[in-house]
């Protein structure tokens, strides 16, 4: 029962943070910046299926002078981070219910700095590689939403994921760099902010790959 009545809540507790949670991104294509209360010329991070926020709220009290979107296409899974955001008025936080299958009409050209990809779905086992996140058409897509020096952090645990993606990246043009099957072992964890899956898979003994693949 509890259970139920969460979720008729959803509406009515999106409501209330409405002021950092967009329903309808189609309506600010273009114009991101300027529906957070943003200027021009500071730089936009994008997270895409941001899950449970963690990861995104720790980037943006991390970066103030980065404007970071969050985007998800669950929104109950999401709502926790809205709140939190909402009642820690982190200013450069926001949030999208959107699905990255139509990415291209909630950003325009140029609009984008930096993408982030968190253990995005694998579909290895239903062997649907057209869906993943770092399939080349989405890869294609993300260049032209990104401005110049633009990149892409991609992290996962899965193997075979990480494999395509790095040929992926490789075959639309990205130049690969920090590259770690071992992340939580390499330099580069020092800066690193765990996701809730990636707790999680770390728990279980299996290392965290990661790539940050660059716009040439
Ligand atoms: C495996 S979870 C990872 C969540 C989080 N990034 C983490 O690392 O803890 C993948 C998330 O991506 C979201 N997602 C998957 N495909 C998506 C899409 N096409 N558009 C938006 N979100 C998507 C899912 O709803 C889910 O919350």
């Amino acid at each position: 029962m509890a259970r139920m009545r969460t979720k008729r809540n959803i509406p009515a507790r999106m409501e209330r943070c409405h002021e950092r949670w967009f329903d309808a991104p189609l309506l600010n294509r273009g114009k991101w910046r300027e529906a957070c209360g943003f200027a021009e010329d500071i730089p936009l991070w994008l997270e895409i299926g941001c899950g449970k926020g963690k990861f995104c709220t720790e980037m943006a009290l991390r970066h103030p002078e980065v404007l970071y979107i969050a985007m998800e296409r669950d929104a109950s899974v999401t709502l926790a981070a809205v709140e939190k955001a909402h009642e820690l008025e982190i200013p450069n936080l926001f949030f999208i219910r959107g699905d990255a299958g139509i990415i291209e009409n909630y950003f325009a050209e140029d609009e984008v700095d930096r993408i982030f990809l968190n253990f995005s779905d694998p579909w290895t086992r239903q062997n649907k590689p057209k869906r993943r996140l770092t399939y080349r058409d989405f890869l294609n897509k993300y260049k032209v939403m990104m401005r110049a020096g633009g990149a892409v952090e991609f992290k996962t645990d899965n193997d075979e994921l990480f494999d395509f993606s790095l040929n992926e990246f490789r075959e639309t043009g990205f130049v690969l760099e920090d590259e770690t099957r071992d992340l939580h072992n390499s330099v580069f964890d020092a800066e690193n902010i765990r996701t809730e899956f990636e707790q999680k898979f770390a728990d279980q003994g299996i290392t965290i790959k990661r790539v940050v693949a660059k716009m040439l």
